[in-house]
């Protein structure tokens, strides 16, 4: 008989989800460049997984229409193996890249190979190595007939939650891709809050990594519960076989493979602010220059004075929930910015659901803003749906201490504090951008608009 489905690529991703898609009873074929990764999984999978040696015998070995899971390094090598694939494929045939890849290229990719008669679906899968096993979130975008086709599947595979499968057709050719660069942007603001709390915890509070533990622990509970927040416990309770605790012998100095970076070009190119979530990518680059913070920390002095703002748990709490608000305020208004430019039809209470579950930034806040777009699908920024203004108004006074007191010791705090200024522009009737426009049109005649006449036309003033 022959195969339901296809995976090419046989690393720890695609390895894990062809078990997990063998799990629920699919005939799967599997491929890599590398015999021995095969060969290593079809073992492990008892037979199950059935190995194939060139690309010719892998499509053979396929069901029409074809169904093939690409899990390989983004970029370059997933244009290798389509030019590979393509002259063996039939029309109406689906190939789906699973990997992180540039949304762009997946529109580009789906377009070409649309020419051909070949489906393309570019799927963002988050959940790690653990998460493609036993039930990642899936977001896939491309054509809807494709997606019907593969949906059997992919919702067998994916995470589930009292809200469903953690899958859904996001929109057309890149749109899935984009929406998972986006996820990534916000996993990036999430773990940059839950650093800075930790900072604060241990530098103000003098917290050390067991009441860490218990803290993060007990926030686990309450409404900070989280992926994040859970495995941020568990880390601070690991010790170290050689005395003391692991997290204390961790270089600080962050990594990063791209995809929060894309989110903040992207944004600035659609000119969506995501400040909480461009501040955690500035964080890991400061972390990273760790021999100059080394040389730096001689020269550069801290405050003489350090105002005891009498911080709290309970504050530091607070701040780290209101703080999280804004990295998925910004990070949904950039999809909605994205869905306008790509001609997407992004349905945000969706997005929401399938985030509820196997992702890296599932957490119970995704079930407050799953209401906050029922309430109003066309909420035009999380922040002001009724509930979710009330929780950060509940929470300001905390959040201002905390970042006020982090100030005051030196601490930075680029995360909080970029979400607590993006909370008081967006409430602010009138900015002194009349100024930076006075400027502009000093120095440059840019021109302006009037106050009493917003609408109306650009003029010009000799200021000088
Ligand atoms: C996920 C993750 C994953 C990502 C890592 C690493 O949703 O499962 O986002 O796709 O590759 O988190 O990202 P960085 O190396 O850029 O931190």
């Amino acid at each position: 008989a022959l195969a339901d489905f296809g995976v090419i690529g046989m690393a720890v991703m695609g390895r894990n989800l062809a078990f997990n898609v063998v799990d629920h009873g699919f005939d799967v074929a599997v491929w890599n460049r590398e015999a021995d990764l095969m060969r290593s999984a079809v073992a492990e999978s008892e037979g199950r997984l059935t190995g194939t040696a060139t690309y010719a015998e892998f499509v053979a070995t396929l069901e029409r229409p074809r169904r093939i899971l690409m899990m390989i390094q983004a970029g370059k090598p997933v244009d290798m193996v389509l030019e590979a694939l393509q002259p063996l494929l039939d029309e109406g045939d689906i190939v789906i890249d699973g990997g992180n890849s540039w949304f762009e290229d997946t529109r580009r990719r789906e377009a070409s190979l649309r020419e051909v008669g070949i489906r393309f679906v570019g799927v963002g899968v988050s959940g790690g190595e653990e998460g493609a096993r036993n039930g990642p979130a899936l977001m896939p975008g491309g054509d809807v007939d494709a997606y019907e086709r593969i949906r059997p599947v992919l919702e067998a595979i994916a995470a589930k939650t009292e809200h469903g499968d953690c899958v859904t057709h996001v929109g057309a050719d890149g749109a899935g891709h984009f929406v998972k660069m986006v996820h990534n942007g916000i996993e990036y603001a999430d773990m940059q809050f839950i650093a800075e709390a930790y900072d604060v915890l241990q530098r103000r509070l003098g917290m050390g990594p067991e009441e860490l533990a218990a803290t993060f622990k007990r926030w686990n509970k309450g409404p900070l519960s989280s992926f994040l927040v859970q495995i941020t416990a568990q880390i601070f309770a690991k010790a170290d076989p050689d005395g003391g605790w692991l997290v204390d012998r961790v270089l600080d100095k962050a990594g990063q493979k791209g995809t929060g970076r894309w989110t903040a070009q992207v944004a600035l190119d659609l000119g969506v602010s995501i400040p909480s979530i461009a501040a955690a990518i500035d964080a890991r680059v400061l972390s990273s220059m760790k021999s100059d913070r080394l040389r730096f920390a001689k020269v550069l002095k801290g405050p003489k004075v350090n105002a005891d703002l009498g911080i709290t748990v309970d504050d530091v709490e607070a701040a780290l929930y209101a703080a999280k608000i804004g990295a998925y305020a910004q990070g949904m208004a950039l999809i909605h910015a994205g869905a306008e430019e790509y001609g997407w039809s992004i349905d945000s209470e969706e997005i929401a659901r399938i985030w509820t579950g196997g992702c890296i930034i599932r957490a119970r806040f995704l079930e407050t803003m799953m209401e906050a777009w029922r309430r109003n699908p066309n909420l035009a920024n999380l922040m002001v749906d009724e509930k979710v203004s009330t929780e950060l108004d509940e929470r300001q006074a905390a959040w201002r201490r905390v970042v006020g007191s982090a100030v005051s010791a030196g601490i930075p705090v680029p995360g909080m504090a970029a979400s607590l200024a993006y909370y008081d522009a967006l409430r602010s009737a009138r900015l002194p951008q009349n100024l930076v426009q006075a400027q502009r049109d000093a120095f440059g005649a840019h021109t302006y608009q009037k106050v009493n006449d917003p609408e109306g036309p650009f003029v010009h003033s000799e200021w000088l």
